[in-house]
């Protein structure tokens, strides 16, 4: 079924969902488009990483009655029992909730590991036993590791290169080892740099999109990581919205128990995207002048070059990327440039 088709079936018939991880970047997309689409959704978050100020930014884009077919439960996924409290009743599991950043990982693997290893397996026992449609889940591009292959295709990977890797990867076999013997139907999808509004540009873990669109606008140094050349197949929220839903909804045998790459399929170097970004704020701040980056080391647990082979996504759950990256930056923008920081050499917002 396209995306189109599905989400006027899903406009006429009401589902319910549980979005892990609500209030992250990833997490409160997929509810904004599900009680767009009048689906009842729970969202589950422990604010770790996530924001109060992301759901209310969800709140003032819906209908007081879109709104209102959501209940959010403040909780950690760490916490088996609340895992159950909130699977209950619900049909579909988009699980999202873990500790991103390759960084993080390295400077605390113990953290990150109880999270996205004992959280998401509290989350998979949770969904089974309260027989779940389908449980969707958050994988990650860095499960290809060191394979040098490009593009990346599924079944062909190669060692982690971070504890954060190592743990995307245990997701996935425990999904696999769950649907063989408990019969839980489940679908990873492997998100290569995800970017969007709603992204936090804030930290020492911030991805590099929402980082260089804050500086820019702020008039503060880029930090390039390396000598620019690096690559990486930046893919706008959109893009992983549409293939959420498409694999909790699809009924193609060959898409269950699954990974997917999921992505746009191109590849495009740091330099040039700090030139798409420089171009962008350029032209909606003329009177702005944007310096060029600043080169420094390359990063610990970087993989150099990385692209997806989205045939799987195409040909078994009919996902159609809908914005390449300069498209998704220009939809991007506005957010970035309406939560810019204050800066007296600016006017102040
Ligand atoms: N953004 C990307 O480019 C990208 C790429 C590959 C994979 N992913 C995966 O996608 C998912 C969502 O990422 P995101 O970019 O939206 O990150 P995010 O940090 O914005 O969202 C993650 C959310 O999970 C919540 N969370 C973390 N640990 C939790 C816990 N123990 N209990 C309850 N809630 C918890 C956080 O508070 C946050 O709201 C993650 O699983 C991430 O690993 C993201």
């Amino acid at each position: 079924m396209s995306y189109f088709s599905l989400k006027e079936e899903l406009s006429a018939s009401t589902h319910r969902w549980l979005v892990t991880g609500a209030a992250g970047f990833i997490g409160s997309h997929l509810v904004e488009t599900l009680l767009g689409l009048n689906q009842r959704v729970v969202g589950l978050d422990n604010f770790s990483t996530g924001h109060r100020h992301n759901l209310m930014q969800v709140k003032d884009r819906l209908t007081k009655s879109q709104w209102e077919l959501f209940d959010f439960i403040e909780g950690d996924i760490r916490d088996v029992d609340t895992c159950h409290n909130a699977v209950n009743g619900v049909d579909y599991v988009l699980h999202q909730a873990a500790l991103g950043s390759v960084p993080r990982s390295i400077e605390n693997p113990i953290v990150t590991n109880a999270s996205n290893i004992d959280g998401f397996l509290n989350m998979l026992v949770s969904s089974c036993k309260a027989n779940v449609k389908r449980f969707v889940y958050a994988a990650s591009s860095s499960t290809y590791g060191d394979h040098p292959d490009l593009p990346k295709v599924e079944d062909k990977i190669g060692k982690p290169l971070s504890p954060y890797a190592v743990t995307k990867y245990v997701n996935e076999l425990y999904a696999d080892v769950f649907s063989k013997t408990y019969g839980i139907e489940c679908i990873g999808l492997r998100y290569f740099n995800v970017f969007g509004p709603r992204q936090d540009p804030k930290g020492a873990y911030a991805a590099v999109i929402p980082k260089w669109f804050e500086a820019m606008l702020s008039l503060s140094p880029c930090f390039i990581n390396g000598d620019g050349e690096t690559s990486r197949d930046f893919s706008y929220i959109s893009n992983t919205v549409q293939a959420n839903l498409l694999a909790a909804t699809t009924t193609n045998e060959k898409a269950i128990n699954q990974v997917f790459n999921v992505a746009f399929g191109s590849r495009t170097t740091l330099n040039e995207l700090h030139g798409y970004i420089r171009s962008l704020v350029q032209e909606k701040m003329p009177e702005a002048l944007v310096n060029a980056p600043e080169y420094r080391d390359f990063r610990d647990g970087d993989v150099r070059h990385s692209m997806a082979d989205i045939t799987k996504a195409t040909t078994r759950l009919g996902y159609v990327p809908s914005h390449g990256v300069k498209q998704g930056l220009i939809e991007t923008i506005d957010w970035f440039f309406e939560h810019r920081v204050d800066s007296e050499s600016l006017n102040p917002v």
